[in-house]
């Protein structure tokens, strides 16, 4: 049987840590589908097709992933995909009440799908894409949270604001 999760996920942008992650859960299953979400009530930086493209370059040397985008449901789009997990990454102790409420929310609506979550590498604990963009925003580097190309779109972007 194929092991098939996805890891849904804003992205905007993808930092070092959700890297981390990606490389993670791609070895411990067979098929990993990176999910961005298309959040119409959010304001994101970039396009939902930027945010894939970005994560595609990052995930390059990895044959057995693969980044898609969606809208709805997490785990719609984990039954759409045939997958049987959805990957969460666990930061700190903050992020635990919202992961969990989350995790128990999309078992209730979808008992076939099982949230895993990884805890997040102790260098990467602190970061967050909403950091990146503020540091961004007042001029500070960001090449130790994004990589090379990331941080150079999110500087181009912000500059346009
Ligand atoms: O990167 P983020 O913003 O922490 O990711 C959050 C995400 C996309 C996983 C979450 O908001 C989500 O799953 N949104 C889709 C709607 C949904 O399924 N909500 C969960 C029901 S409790």
């Amino acid at each position: 049987m194929i092991r098939r999760a996805v890891y849904p996920g804003s992205f905007d942008p993808v930092t070092y840590g959700h890297i981390d992650i990606m490389t993670r859960a791609a070895q411990a299953v067979d098929e990993l589908i990176v999910g961005v979400l298309e959040n119409r009530a959010k304001i994101a930086l970039f396009s939902v097709e930027e945010r894939v493209k970005m994560i595609e370059i990052a995930m390059k040397d990895l044959p057995n992933v693969r980044v898609e985008s969606f809208h709805g449901l997490s785990v719609d789009f984990a039954k759409e995909q045939g997958a049987g997990f959805i990957v969460r990454g666990l930061r700190a102790i903050t992020d635990f009440d919202y992961e969990l409420q989350m995790a128990q929310t999309n078992r209730i609506m979808a008992p076939g799908v099982d949230t895993i979550f990884l805890t997040t590498n102790l260098e990467y604990a602190y970061l967050s894409s909403t950091t990146v963009k503020e540091v961004a925003s007042y001029g500070g580097d960001i090449t130790k949270f994004v990589p090379e190309y990331v941080a150079k779109a999110v500087i181009e972007k912000t500059k346009k604001k």
